[in-house]
């Protein structure tokens, strides 16, 4: 089974198995073909929302999904903080608010946004749901089909059915332990610029990047910052993990260094509190953002009221923080764990990042391996993981796989890495024994020197091991 064949979850727009009907078949859709606009044709489904259903089972330790721990935050907390917002604010949090957000929300949204150094006025923030929807709003305001958005490659796998959904041509620019290769952006640029063709703006997750765990330096971003200055690009800049730093300083983040002219900021609750609450925002040049805000108008009118009190009330009553200090003690174990794993069950000749922080590691299997096809094998050992192509939008990232360890406890990381050493040490016997080579030893030792992994004729990324965090 490959990742297309996987059954579809309500939320890909297909039929779940959980809702006792069967999965829609191309024959299904041909009743319907000729009303769908030309955009769906090229519209890609999330590998990760396709892969719910499936990785929910309780048997299946799932490395996939984008998931945080949510049970670290106390059930006692949850109930007090919701009969507060009961008690107090009743018919408003049952009431439609305002476009742009609460007013009290974006005072807690001001103070998240300069504890990583940044100073924003409320009047320079829209409140969405979740950064998801920054991303959607972003498109939607500046995408004309085949307009170009530059983005890294590999990229948040999640914004490829936006990119896609808004018909955006995606040049991806490679990336190595430092973030995107600034230099090559500016390269592309040029190239783009020959062509007659300015894009819309460039993407990037420069923090604990998903999916490739890596952080851009700070050359680079003031090296980008000054790029988007000097030819007045704008660039997205997604941060939902700068917070979740686990070793080394805090860099300063894009919109920091260009004080908020060229770079659009997208954040959101859903990792530093609860991705259940849909809660992100978006800080923009005003003329821009006045364009979301009718853009989200049509899309959801508002986010919910409720969800913006429980998370004014938490930041009144409690230290919001705290969570923070206490998921960073917990992933960084997690982290450790899933390193310690992978040198254990993972082939010669693989190779993994290192991140300082965040909740992903991009490992990358040696090229014969594709692992939208290890994949189907490994769910038939109830262990799943994201398939690099997920992450590209043209077919490359066949041999990598993204994996996260924030969502998953130490035991099941370990035994969920086991679960996919043993499919990968298959498959790398099986190619042995058809090329006749020597089957690599199943141990790595966590010092050996990077084997970089390059398909003939891509830009393949060429992230290498790195000893002691990615800067
Ligand atoms: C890089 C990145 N951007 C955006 C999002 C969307 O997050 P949310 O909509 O939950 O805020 C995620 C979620 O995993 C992400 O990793």
């Amino acid at each position: 089974m490959t990742i297309d064949e996987t059954p579809r979850g309500p939320s890909s727009g297909g039929e779940s198995p959980g809702m006792g009907r069967s999965r829609t078949t191309a024959r299904d859709l041909e009743r319907y073909a000729g009303l769908f606009a030309r955009r769906t044709q090229g519209m890609k489904s999330s590998a990760m929302r396709d892969m719910m259903a499936i990785t929910a089972r309780p048997e299946v330790i799932s490395l996939a999904g984008g998931f945080p721990d949510t049970s670290t935050f106390p059930p006692e907390d949850l109930a007090a903080l919701m009969a507060r917002v009961a008690a107090d604010a009743s018919a408003r949090a049952l009431q439609y608010g305002p476009t742009e957000g609460l007013d009290e929300l974006k005072a807690c949204i001001v103070e998240v946004m300069a504890a990583e150094g940044m100073d924003v006025g409320a009047d320079e923030l829209l409140v969405t749901t979740g950064g998801q929807q920054v991303i959607d709003l972003v498109c939607k305001t500046l995408i004309d089909p085949g307009d170009v958005v530059v983005a890294e490659g590999p990229t948040y796998p999640g914004a490829v059915p936006t990119f896609s959904a808004y018909q955006a041509d995606v040049v991806q620019i490679e990336m190595d332990a430092d973030g995107m290769r600034v230099e090559l952006l500016e390269e592309t640029l040029d190239q783009l610029e020959r062509e007659g063709r300015t894009p819309k703006f460039i993407y990037t997750v420069p923090t604990f990047h998903n999916p490739a765990g890596v952080t851009m330096s700070l050359e680079r971003r003031r090296r980008l910052v000054r790029l988007a200055a000097e030819r007045e690009l704008l660039v997205l800049e997604d941060n939902p993990y700068g917070l979740l730093r686990y070793e080394g300083d805090p860099l300063p983040p894009l919109y920091a260094l260009d004080g908020g002219e060229y770079v659009i900021y997208l954040g959101t609750f859903s990792k530093i509190l609860s991705p259940g609450l849909r809660l992100g925002w978006t800080a923009a040049p005003r003329p821009v953002l006045e364009k979301f805000n009718v853009g989200k108008q049509g899309a959801d009118l508002c986010s919910s009221t409720f969800g913006q009190l429980f998370v004014v009330e938490y930041f009144a009553q409690r230290d919001w923080r705290d969570l923070l200090t206490h998921l960073r003690e917990l992933y960084r174990h997690r982290l450790a764990t899933l390193h310690d794993a992978l040198a254990e069950h993972l082939p010669q000749g693989t190779e993994w990042t290192r991140p300082a922080g965040g909740m992903f590691v991009w490992a990358t299997l040696p090229d014969y391996i594709d692992t939208s096809d290890l994949l189907a094998r490994a769910l038939r050992e109830h262990v799943a993981f994201v398939p690099g192509r997920a992450a590209f939008l043209d077919g490359r990232g066949g041999s990598s796989m993204r994996l996260n360890f924030a969502g998953v406890g130490e035991d099941d990381l370990h035994e969920g890495v086991r679960r996919i050493g043993k499919v990968v040490n298959e498959q790398v016997r099986l190619y042995s024994t058809l090329t006749g080579t020597d089957p690599a030893p199943s141990r790595q030792p966590r010092d050996a020197a990077p084997v970089p992994t390059q398909e003939p004729g891509a830009r393949v990324l060429p992230l290498r091991r790195r000893a002691g965090g990615e800067r």
